[in-house]
């Protein structure tokens, strides 16, 4: 079956994947090599030396094209790479107009790494519009939307904002690390290229680090893949073979993602010593519409602050848990959670972080497929000692 006619739960299993040509394996093999014989020079099977292309990788690579609805897949040594590549498309003197409220170490490469090189980036929020059109000029070459973002879970019209971008000939990059392909496609929202921290969601099993691109313009794509291979931040075939088992399960781990996120969502909203519930599946969500349009569901993210808004308070919470393990990074089937101000998000300066609402007693949870009513009964029970 073509892959396009595939639905989404037969698209993590199948798409760009076949048995290996020369074995029969059913599972795509780990191709452990740098580099490929050629019978006369320039006679090879189609892989000369695995910076360029690697089969392991490729599998993944097709494999993610397809769930994104994309033509091209490209995976890197993690997502930060893979933005790094986004960003080596500019030159100096271009202009970005990013998202104020998104990941820190997005924010770090744009601040720290790249204004350096002379790009410019330009903080909006993007639930206006107005907002992103005013900050647009002659040299705004890419919009950086993230969506939902982290960790304040606003929602940002995909559709929309690539309106503008199509209109000012300027390229929409969309980060879909929080949503995956199972809640929305952003390329099929009009967005040029898609963005993944496969360390999160796609891997599933927070055993790998990895990012991935996906696009549908051939020539694009011809310059991403340059990139990829001049600069050279690919991974290896064992992590593509691991993301490429972890993706298998995608659509039922996120599903029970979705369902914990409902329920946990609804706990802690209604609980006595929690002040702001962050999750776009309520209906008071500034940008609740525009979640259910653009996604299936509203995923197992979800962002609180406490009573009073004290720092010390939070700190309680989180080393009180037993189940919720405090740590960096989301998207693996156990629940993580962690501090934004000190932990993801500490290289934003605390007015920049404030303002877009990262208070001192924000706790950022990724809610995992354990049984739920265990999580609630953690959550409960760390709260109480607060
Ligand atoms: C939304 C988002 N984008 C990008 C990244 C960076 O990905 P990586 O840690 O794989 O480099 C992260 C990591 O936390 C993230 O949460």
């Amino acid at each position: 079956m073509a892959n396009d006619k595939m639905r989404f739960g037969t698209k993590v299993i199948h798409a760009g994947l076949s048995p290996d040509p020369s074995t029969g394996a059913v599972m795509t093999p780990i191709y452990q090599t740098s580099t490929y014989h050629q019978k006369t020079p320039g006679e090879h099977k189609g892989f000369q030396y695995s910076r360029t292309s690697n089969p392991t990788r490729k599998a993944l690579e097709d494999n993610l094209a397809a769930l994104e609805n994309g033509k091209f897949g490209l995976c890197f040594g993690s997502g930060l790479a893979a933005i790094d590549a986004v960003i080596k498309l500019l030159q100096a003197g271009d202009e970005v107009i990013s998202t104020n409220d998104l990941y820190g170490g997005s924010y770090r490469i744009f601040t720290k790494i790249f204004a350096r090189f002379g790009i410019k980036f330009k903080f909006v929020p993007m639930n206006s519009i107005t907002a992103i059109e005013a900050a647009i000029s002659p040299n705004t070459k890419l919009i950086w939307v993230e969506t939902p973002t982290n960790p304040m879970m606003n929602i940002i019209d995909i559709a929309a904002v690539s309106a503008v971008a199509k209109t000012n000939n300027v390229l929409l990059a969309v980060d879909n690390t929080f949503a995956t392909p199972y809640l929305q496609t952003p390329l099929d929202l009009g967005a040029d290229i898609v963005m993944h921290s496969i360390t999160k969601y796609l891997g599933g099993h927070s055993d790998v680090v990895m990012g991935g691109l996906i696009c549908k313009d051939e020539a694009l794509a011809k310059r991403l893949y340059f990139i990829q291979n001049s600069s050279g931040a690919v991974c290896g075939p064992q992590d593509s073979f691991l993301v490429l088992r972890g993706i298998k399960t995608l659509h039922l781990r996120m599903q029970r993602h979705c369902e914990n996120g409902r329920v946990i969502a609804h706990f802690l909203k209604t609980h006595p010593k929690v002040d702001q519930v962050y999750w776009p599946g309520f209906e008071d969500h500034a940008n609740h519409n525009i979640a259910k349009k653009q996604m299936s569901d509203f995923g197992g993210m979800i962002s609180f602050t406490m009573k009073g808004n004290r720092k010390e308070d939070a700190f309680k919470v989180m080393s009180s848990f037993t189940l919720f393990t405090l740590a960096e990074s989301l998207g693996g089937v156990e629940s993580l959670v962690c501090h934004p101000a000190s932990m993801t998000h500490a290289s934003i300066p605390k007015e920049e972080r404030e303002k877009s609402g990262i208070l001192e007693s924000l706790i950022r949870l990724s809610v995992g497929v354990e049984d739920v009513l265990d999580l609630q009964e953690d959550l409960e029970a760390a709260l109480e000692l607060a």
